[in-house]
């Protein structure tokens, strides 16, 4: 049966999304971001479920007005089954477990993390695909991975972070400097009026293609720290370069581990995700290194970047094709093998 419509829903996190795909094309894709959790400067679980609970049924709705779809026409629905927050996860599988049965449609369960790897399949004029085998590198404020991607559905994490994502280092050294949560984008924009060289931090050791940054965050509370104690305007005189210095010891963490990524597996296709791929910085550098190191490197679309369902959609309608389906009973999983 041909085309395939999948409606996918995505509500791991703070977002609630929702997307229509046709086949690899997507025809919708709607993301309600929950504003209450900035007051808190980090998203509050409790709070993030009562308002999927009021968004989900007029985001869906949205999505297949827009996809210019009747339900009636869906081929199946894929919704996120983890990781996540589990009161989160439990809106979307509860909804969407529920649309399928009254429509007698499959049900199809994705994994976040994979969809921010599969993401780069998403039909789109002009966005050439990667080719299997590739390494996907997933950096968002949840997480950090090195991931080789042999198919669609057989990938191995080669490398991980042991503490905080890289998006809680910048979004963690912006709170430092009074900057509003999330800081990660406004430290990405001061950056690029500053002087990269400006202040030196140093590189956490880590052993293998894994991360850690939650030393760096001490290191940048000490500078700080230090500095606003000589002069108690350092941060509002110097706020560029800081923020400079602060992502360029970021992109050196990362370039370090994805070089040491490409000396291991000989792979030099590098395909990034999640929130962090936005950053400039971190984009300038990677199509640097096409030509120095003869890489090919691809970076989605932002709204396919982000949290988002259309990502779900592309792993729903993989599975779809091969007939991935699940039962009724399945069950939501805060964490869940990769
Ligand atoms: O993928 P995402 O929307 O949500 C998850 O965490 O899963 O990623 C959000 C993260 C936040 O930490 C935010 O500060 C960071 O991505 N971020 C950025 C930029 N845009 C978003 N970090 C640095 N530079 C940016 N331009
Ligand atoms: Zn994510």
């Amino acid at each position: 049966k041909s085309p395939i419509y999948i409606l996918a829903i995505e509500s791991s996190c703070d977002d609630t999304a929702a997307a229509v795909l046709k086949d690899s094309k997507v025809l919708s894709n709607v993301v309600a971001r929950q504003g209450i959790h900035e007051e808190y400067g980090g998203v509050v679980p409790e709070l993030a479920s009562r308002a999927h609970q009021q968004n989900i049924v007029p985001v869906v709705d949205v999505a297949l007005k827009k996809a210019g779809i009747d339900k009636s026409e869906l081929s199946g629905i894929a919704f996120t089954q983890g990781p996540g927050l589990m009161g989160s996860l439990l809106v979307g599988s509860s909804f969407a477990k529920s649309l399928a049965m009254s429509l007698n449609i499959p049900l199809i369960s994705v994994h976040h993390m994979h969809a921010h790897v599969l993401a780069h399949f998403i039909d789109e004029e002009g966005y050439d695909k990667p080719e299997f085998p590739f390494l996907a590198m997933t950096i968002s404020g949840g997480h950090t991975q090195i991931i080789k991607v042999n198919s669609f559905f057989d990938m191995q994490i080669i490398g991980e972070t042991t503490d905080d994502a890289v998006g809680e280092a910048f979004d963690k050294s912006a709170k430092i400097l009074g900057l509003p949560y999330p800081g990660g984008p406004l430290i990405d924009k001061y950056a690029q009026l500053g002087n990269p060289k400006a202040y030196q931090f140093t590189k956490p050791k880590v052993d293998g293609l894994n991360f850690s940054f939650s030393g760096l965050k001490t290191q940048i509370l000490y500078f700080i720290q230090k500095n606003v104690k000589e002069n108690p305007n350092f941060i509002e005189e110097n706020t560029n370069d800081i923020c400079a210095s602060i992502q360029n010891i970021i992109i050196q963490i990362l370039m370090d581990k994805i070089k040491m990524a490409v000396e291991e597996t000989g792979i030099k296709q590098i395909a990034i995700g999640g929130g962090v791929s936005a950053n400039s910085g971190i984009r300038n550098t990677l199509k640097e290194a096409e030509s120095k190191y003869g890489w090919k490197t691809f970076v989605p679309k932002f709204e396919y970047t982000t949290d988002n369902a259309a990502m779900i959609g592309i792993v729903g309608y993989q599975k779809y094709l091969e007939n991935k389906f699940e039962d009724y009973s399945v069950t939501s999983k805060a964490r869940i093998e990769f």
